[in-house]
């Protein structure tokens, strides 16, 4: 058996791949368009290993969509392909819309043509897992109850915007041609390989080379933080148990404020890695906040608890430390992604500030 998985050279594509070949010998054809986000080295350890076939190439291309399928006939896709930070979105929308939306449409073209023409069994065992956010929901009050799969869709940016569309797309879908999707909208995921443009991981990096630490605003907004092996492990929960055409919310059940989350990091560095000068939260700034930011997110993640059984098994406590550990041991990998082009970023999105 076969899984098809888009994106699985991104942040949490690569951590899905390794945890699912760490757990099954069931092949996986990684799908990846290698962008800026995406990076070889984060499936370095699956050199060699034939049970991972990395094909690089492009979700809205939809000849070699069907030439894979026809080739691997996997029994599910599960779609991470995606362009997914805010900020970007926020300089340049029009490559959200071409992957997040085309893509996504392409693909379940591509899928619907691939399903349509299995045999009965192999048709009713398919399965298009679509791996979404829980930004599509737009921003909580501080005192509103936490997000459930029936909150309105109301996405305030324009990746989330494109995600919203890519969801709508998928339960079209479903309902329109009976295509047996999965929609999962997870929360902030952190961890290895993380792509140092997001908050932890840079905040670990600009602490480390003695820069300073951007918080936008007033570092207040809230966010609901999963460890990324956890995001991985519902997803598996998800595609092996949930029913089909159902959306499931995943999440940490941990709210923290973004100036929390700094602090925190600045002290897990003060205790693994001194530095001479003091403690890292001196290197803290205010910056000019992020247009149009989201306040708040939470989840409620009982659908996916009393359904799939699944819960966390990380605290932020064990998940944070691990991460910080992780990237005080990988110089090397830290190191490669800072090339020009990550330079140019920070200068196109945070000079100005
Ligand atoms: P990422 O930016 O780290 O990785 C995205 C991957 O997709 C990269 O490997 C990139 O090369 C690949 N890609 C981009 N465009 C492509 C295209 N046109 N064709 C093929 N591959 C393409 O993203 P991530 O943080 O790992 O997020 C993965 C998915 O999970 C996204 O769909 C995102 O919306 C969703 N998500 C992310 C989070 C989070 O906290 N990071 C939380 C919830 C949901
Ligand atoms: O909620 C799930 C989403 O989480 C995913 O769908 C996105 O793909 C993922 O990027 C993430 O989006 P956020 O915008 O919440 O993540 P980011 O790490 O960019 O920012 C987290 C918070 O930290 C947010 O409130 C903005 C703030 N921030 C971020 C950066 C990069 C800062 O204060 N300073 C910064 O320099």
């Amino acid at each position: 058996m076969t899984v098809l998985v888009t994106g699985g050279a991104g942040f949490i594509g690569s951590n899905f791949v390794l945890d699912w070949l760490a757990q099954s010998d069931e092949t996986v054809v990684n799908l990846d368009a290698l962008t800026y986000a995406g990076n070889r080295r984060n499936l370095a350890a699956l050199d060699g290993d034939a049970r991972h076939v990395f094909v690089h190439g492009d979700v809205v291309d939809r000849a070699l969509l069907d030439r894979l399928l026809a080739e691997h006939r996997p029994r599910a896709i599960v779609h991470f392909a995606a362009e997914s930070h805010v900020d970007r979105s926020i300089h340049g929308p029009g490559a959200f819309m071409k992957t997040n939306v085309e893509g996504t449409f392409t693909l379940l073209e591509a899928a619907r043509a691939h399903w349509s023409a299995l045999e009965a069994d192999a048709k009713s065992a398919f399965r298009f897992h679509h791996v979404s956010t829980d930004e599509v929901y737009g921003s909580l009050a501080a005192d509103a109850p936490a997000f459930t799969e029936t909150h309105p869709y109301e996405p305030n940016s324009p990746y989330s915007a494109s995600k919203a569309a890519s969801d709508h797309l998928v339960r079209a879908w479903h309902h329109t041609y009976g295509l047996p999707v999965l929609t999962s909208n997870c929360s902030n995921n952190y961890g290895p390989f993380h792509f140092p443009e997001k908050l932890i991981p840079l905040m670990i990096v600009n602490a480390l080379a003695g820069k300073p630490l951007p918080i936008y605003g007033d570092g207040q907004q809230v966010r609901d933080w999963l460890y990324v092996g956890d995001h991985c492990s519902a997803i598996r929960a998800v595609l092996a148990r949930g029913r089909v055409g159902e959306t499931y919310n995943i999440g940490g059940w941990n709210e923290q404020t973004n100036k929390q989350i700094v602090h925190q990091v600045c002290a897990l560095l003060d205790e693994l890695r001194p530095s001479a000068e003091g403690p890292y939260a001196r290197l803290i700034t205010h910056v000019t906040d992020r247009p149009g930011h989201d306040r708040r997110y939470a989840i409620d993640a009982r659908k996916i608890e009393r359904e799939l059984g699944w819960r966390p098994a990380e605290t932020f406590a064990s998940g944070i430390r691990k991460t910080v550990q992780w990237y005080l041991e990988h110089g090397d990998w830290v190191a490669d992604v800072l090339s020009g082009g990550y330079r140019d970023w920070v200068a196109t999105n945070y000079n100005a500030r």
